[in-house]
């Protein structure tokens, strides 16, 4: 007789509202993301489901999060690449801390919009490493896996990749599955066994077909994740 084992991954689900939502709609989206698990007795448990929302409203996400005992957890979309002190309008590490366990780092829309370069991305880590927070490190190509390869290296497992082809995102075009997945095998010859998202224009139809390939840990969502039913269906689906 042959016995097979099944690896089984724990696939991250996350959320990036990008900058949406006030406070009120925050409170809005979980208490219909909770009806629905509730109501569809849908087990979020096994999977690892993170939301980041806007700085503002970290604290209360965290509050309802609780109150309704939702298995989900918060993620900023940003960190100061200092720590505390003279530095207008930036939130730092320590403060990120005290609502959320993970922060998204280098998103391709930073360094479009703000001038993110290599090295602002890699103070960052830095930052979120220093405050326990996991980077969940964006990257749009294997050059820049490349450049902050050393980095990743010396921080092990805690952090995780999310390969976000630019031509995805907001598109509607998500890439092919194939492809997304010689990326993330790629990217995990380079930093060994980090989990490797993908991201850009994930649905509920098409997620699956994602997270079925093998070296594909799960699933980074913006658009999609906005309405709380449509994520709790990318959730279930995955
Ligand atoms: P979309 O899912 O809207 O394409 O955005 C992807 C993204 O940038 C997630 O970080």
């Amino acid at each position: 007789m042959t016995i097979q084992l099944y690896h089984m991954k724990k696939l991250f689900i996350i959320a990036n509202w990008k900058s949406n939502k006030t406070v009120k709609e925050t409170e809005k989206w979980l208490h219909d993301f909770d009806d629905g698990v509730k109501g569809g007795k849908t087990r979020v448990g096994g999977k690892k489901v993170i939301v980041a929302s806007s700085f503002v409203s970290l604290e209360h996400a965290r509050y309802c999060m609780r109150n309704l005992k939702l298995s989900v957890e918060s993620a900023a979309q940003d960190i100061s690449p200092f720590d505390k002190g003279a530095y207008t309008g930036e939130v730092n590490g320590a403060q990120i801390k005290e609502f959320a366990n993970y922060v998204i780092v280098g998103h391709s829309e930073r360094r479009k919009n703000f001038g993110e370069d290599d090295d602002m991305v890699a103070k960052k880590i830095e930052m979120a490493m220093k405050h326990s927070l996991i980077p969940i490190l964006c990257i749009s190509n294997l050059d820049q896996v490349q450049s902050s390869r050393f980095k990743i290296q010396s921080y092990d497992n805690r952090i995780i990749l999310a390969y976000e082809p630019l031509f995805a995102i907001g598109s509607g075009q998500a890439d092919t599955p194939q492809n997304a997945e010689s990326v993330a095998a790629k990217i995990k010859e380079i930093v060994n066994d980090t989990p490797v998202l993908y991201g850009g224009s994930v649905t509920s139809l098409n997620v699956n077909s994602f997270t079925k390939m093998p070296s594909i840990d799960g699933v980074l969502v913006g658009g999609a994740s906005l309405n709380p039913l449509e994520f709790l269906e990318i959730v279930k689906n995955a």
